[in-house]
């Protein structure tokens, strides 16, 4: 893999001093998930802007329809999901077996949803759901082992995705931390060919992934190594990657705004400190649980915790749509959003 290293455009000293620019105006609400389960990791909006969809621990899929109707099933990955077993589950033991659909993103010129299941691979369903169909579930031979998240450029059909890891499940996440594994893949499906593609390999942690809005590159997160990489899809840069920005803690989902700036997820997992909101205090960095990144690197806007972590708690990815900021959890029984 060609590399080039430039200087990083998001430094730890940037970090500090642009907290002090801003400060959360947004005011939370949260929708709590209805079935006992919980990790609303992504978000998606359909064609018509329902939802938003997300994909939770029990292996469904759900689209929220708003306060009078609630949650609705939409969609499921496996034919073969025992429902008596896994509706409402939350236990890691079961989701080979129940399915865990972490990446979500609807395909805007065909209305289908796109769904990266971390232990079946990639699916689509069509707008009216059911039973998902399988896409792919091995690149090269080698079996997707923790499918993650989905972005979809739909010039051409093609279907950008992650493999975290050759080697580890979803539920063996850990173990991709702490044995610093470096297996993870940037894939390519191509909608007509069907054919996948391998576009990056040796990757620690491949996680969230946004395409520009000029679909010139796509953005993926390293979860471990705290980095952001862009690959050039297009342009006399095309096929190479490079480091596009650091962050101070690990990252998850990216999504890309209407304007073309992108919201990287931070999960920080649940906040130590109830009372810190001091710019100067080393417990600072880890209550920023998102920043919004412009197209060069440099750091808009820090969302912190300041809300005693009953909104952005283990926070998976923050999507800005309908004018609203929604944010998606690993683990929590509950979404949150606000309008920005
Ligand atoms: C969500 O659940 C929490 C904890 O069970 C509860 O305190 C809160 O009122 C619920 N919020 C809504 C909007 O239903
Ligand atoms: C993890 O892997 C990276 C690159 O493969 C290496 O530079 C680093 O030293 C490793 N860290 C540990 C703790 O083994
Ligand atoms: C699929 O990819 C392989 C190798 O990457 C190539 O040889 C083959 O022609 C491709 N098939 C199609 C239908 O594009
Ligand atoms: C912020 O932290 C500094 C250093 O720990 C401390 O001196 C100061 O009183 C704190 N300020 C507030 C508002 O908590």
């Amino acid at each position: 893999m060609k590399t080039t290293r430039p200087l990083p455009t998001i430094s730890f000293v940037v970090f500090f001093s642009s907290l002090v620019l801003r400060s959360n105006a947004y005011k939370f609400h949260r929708i709590n998930l209805t079935s006992g389960a919980n990790g609303p990791e992504s978000l998606a909006f359909d064609c018509d802007e329902g939802g938003p969809y997300t994909g939770v621990s029990d292996g469904r899929i759900f689209k929220w329809g708003g306060r009078k109707h609630g949650w609705s099933e939409f969609a499921v990955t496996s034919q073969d999901r025992k429902r008596d077993l896994c509706d409402g589950s939350n236990d890691p033991k079961l989701e080979h077996i129940c399915g865990r659909p972490l990446g979500l993103q609807f395909n805007k010129a065909t209305c289908e949803l796109y769904i990266a299941d971390a232990y079946f691979g990639l699916f689509v369903v069509s707008r009216y759901g059911g039973v998902a169909t399988l896409l792919a579930s091995r690149a090269e031979g080698v079996p997707l082992r923790f499918t993650n998240s989905v972005d979809i450029d739909t010039d051409d059909g093609a279907v950008y995705f992650t493999d975290t890891s050759m080697y580890y499940q979803r539920r063996e996440f850990l173990q991709v931390i702490q044995g610093n594994d470096s297996s993870g893949r940037l894939l390519k499906y191509d909608m007509q060919s069907k054919n996948v593609t391998v576009l990056l390999r040796g990757l620690p942690f491949a996680n969230g992934v946004a395409l520009s809005k000029d679909h010139s590159y796509i953005l993926i997160a390293e979860t471990t190594s705290r980095q952001v990489l862009r690959y050039w899809l297009k342009g006399s840069k095309a096929n190479t990657v490079e480091v596009f920005a650091h962050f101070p803690s690990y990252i998850d989902n990216i999504r890309r705004n209407t304007k073309g700036e992108f919201w990287v997820a931070l999960n920080n997992g649940k906040r130590r400190n109830e009372k810190s909101d001091n710019v100067t205090s080393t417990s600072t960095e880890e209550n920023i649980v998102a920043t919004r990144i412009d197209e060069e690197g440099q750091i808009l806007e820090v969302l912190k915790d300041n809300y005693g972590g009953k909104y952005l708690e283990y926070v998976s990815e923050v999507l800005d749509a309908n004018g609203k900021l929604w944010v998606g959890s690993v683990r929590d029984p509950f979404l949150s959003f606000s309008k920005t």
